[in-house]
């Protein structure tokens, strides 16, 4: 790894420099996070699983036609996007009430919701990303009035597409968050879909057994995350029949070979 440029560490992801101006690699680490790193742990094989979920997403979402920062997958843990400016805010598209908003308005976890419901967060491990409003984010100035349409707009067609994709699948899409970028031509700035997405960061539930097949299962010591990680990726086509969880669990085996 030593031959290039390591720009950011985060929670999951690794980000180094890219072959050209421009690039970035998203290196996806095994490394699971909760409630604002108060919980850590691994989850052996996550990395390849989400890289895998991610590219495949965002290919189709590029097909129908939403900019990604997505260029291509470059190996099983990395894969090569475009550099852009995060926009500070935490995009989480809602179908159906679960997590902190059962918590926050005492509905019951499953309550389909009458409609899509968007919300905003700002991103500030140190705050614990607040939840904040298009009238915090416009008087901020973390984003503009037409950037923010642009995000809204791209939300719900990743939603209406993601929903359409799962439910082929036999997946529920609960709810999930999205992060933009910004991307520069000369002076005009344009909005990109960036950062990941994969069963980290979605709410995704078996349509039949209800059973959990996202972070929550690590979120809320239910255990098999891997499991869940890899069916998801198996009912998306991405998994050849029979592959286990050792083939994917490739940081362990490094480390138990002291690499
Ligand atoms: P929440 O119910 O905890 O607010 O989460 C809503 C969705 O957003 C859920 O699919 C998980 C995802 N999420 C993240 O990806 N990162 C986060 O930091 C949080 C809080 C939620
Ligand atoms: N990834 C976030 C954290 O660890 C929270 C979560 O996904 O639940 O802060």
């Amino acid at each position: 790894m030593a031959r290039r440029r390591q720009i950011y560490e985060g929670k999951a992801k690794i980000l180094y420099e890219g072959p050209e101006p421009g690039t970035i690699i998203q290196y996806f680490k095994d490394d699971a996070t909760a409630f604002n790193a108060q919980k850590k742990g691994t989850i052996s094989g996550k990395g390849v699983l989400n890289n895998r979920i991610s590219e495949h997403v965002f290919t189709l979402l590029q097909h129908i036609g939403v900019p990604t920062h997505f260029i291509r997958r470059l190996n099983m843990r990395e894969q090569l996007v475009r550099q852009c400016e995060i926009i500070p805010i935490e995009v989480v598209v809602r179908n159906v009430v679960a997590g902190s908003l059962s918590k926050r308005l005492g509905i019951e976890e499953g309550t389909q919701l009458p409609r899509t419901l968007i919300e905003y967060y700002y991103k500030d491990d140190a705050l614990g990303d607040p939840m904040v409003t298009e009238e915090h984010i416009a008087c901020f100035g973390w984003a503009g009035q037409e950037e923010m349409h642009d995000i809204a707009d791209m939300a719900i067609r990743v939603n209406d597409f993601m929903s359409g994709m799962f439910a082929a699948i036999g997946i529920r899409l609960v709810d999930f968050k999205l992060e933009f970028g910004r991307v520069f031509d000369g002076e005009f700035a344009r909005v990109i879909l960036a950062d990941e997405i994969s069963p980290d960061g979605c709410r995704l539930w078996d349509m039949e057994t209800g059973e959990k097949l996202d972070k929550d299962r690590f979120r809320r010591d239910l255990g098999g995350e891997v499991e869940a990680y890899q069916e998801v990726a198996r009912r998306l086509g991405l998994l050849p029949e029979g592959l286990d969880t050792d083939v994917l669990d490739l940081e362990s085996h490094r480390k138990k070979r002291g690499k």
